[in-house]
């Protein structure tokens, strides 16, 4: 039975980063050998791109949003069809607009929320039947450190994350007992097209601290490979973001708000 890899978010970023590293032929100790790697976004063109230039045999493209029903269910009666096992599913695709709430377009929580969140949901309990295997297979799903706390200014995609952790979290305790990890990963800054999406066009690179602290993809990518690889629960991604996850279980959300206001002043 053949043994497939499912990319969500793969046209750009970090998720054209797992595919490339998946189609360069660097074996990842825990992660098992794929025979396909599905990639899916929305933009078509350039999905092929990307699979044209590795040119790998091994890439099959799925044009498809995720957050529309007929989106997944085009996903769903092929791996119904197919029935591969799922040995990575890797839920990468995501969205956030920056703004206050009262000066946002009105259906821009329910974008977020559909993506991140929605999504994500359904198209692991899409996958989860084809993932009972001999050999483990793995969830990678992509949270934030925005979901550490909440963010004025980022408010629904900080709660779409803190979404991602928690459920990703429980879904690795009830999974405990089967060979199925869930590795949630949650890096600072990342150096893609995420930022100028997030502020529609206005500033496509990270500015005053975050800019210092952002990563690069390819690296974040190899990473969390290598954590999931492991089974691990979590992977906090750099120093900075790791010492932003202590101090926020230790201090009251109180002080990062007071000091969030102080930097907006
Ligand atoms: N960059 C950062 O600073 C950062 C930090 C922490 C976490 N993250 C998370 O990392 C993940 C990847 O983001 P990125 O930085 O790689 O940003 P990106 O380059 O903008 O990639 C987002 C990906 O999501 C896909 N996508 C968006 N809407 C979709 C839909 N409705 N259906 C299917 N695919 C859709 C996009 O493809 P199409 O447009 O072709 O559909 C694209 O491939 C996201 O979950 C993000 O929240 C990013």
């Amino acid at each position: 039975m053949k043994r497939i890899a499912i990319i969500t978010g793969a046209s750009s970023g970090i998720g054209e980063a797992f595919l490339r590293l998946l189609s360069g032929g660097e074996k990842f100790d825990g992660i098992g050998d794929i025979d396909e790697i599905w990639i899916v976004a929305r933009r078509i063109d350039k999905l092929t791109q990307i699979k044209s230039e590795l040119s790998d045999d091994r890439i099959r493209t799925f044009a498809a949003d995720v957050t529309k029903p007929e989106g997944m269910s085009a996903l769903g009666s092929v791996l119904e069809y197919e029935r591969p096992v799922v040995g990575l599913l890797i839920n990468c695709a995501g969205v956030g607009f920056k703004g206050r709430v009262i000066d946002m377009r009105k259906d821009v929580t329910a974008d977020t929320l559909n993506l991140n969140c929605v999504a994500l949901g359904n198209l692991t309990g899409l996958c989860l039947p084809f993932m009972r295997s001999n050999e483990t297979t793995r969830i990678i799903n992509i949270g934030s450190s925005a979901g550490f706390l909440p963010q004025p200014g980022f408010a629904a995609y900080a709660a779409s994350k803190a979404f991602v952790i928690s459920y990703s979290r429980a879904l690795a305790e009830e999974l405990r007992s089967e060979r199925i990890t869930v590795t949630t990963i949650c890096p600072g800054p990342v150096r893609t097209d995420f930022q100028s999406k997030a502020t529609g066009g206005r500033t496509a690179e990270f500015t005053g601290l975050r800019k210092y602290v952002s990563a690069d993809a390819g690296k974040l990518a190899r990473a969390s490979l290598k954590a999931a690889g492991k089974g691990r629960r979590m992977l906090v991604y750099k120093f900075s973001q790791k010492a932003l996850h202590l101090a926020s279980r230790l201090l009251p959300v109180s002080v990062f708000m007071f000091f969030e206001r102080r930097m907006a002043e």
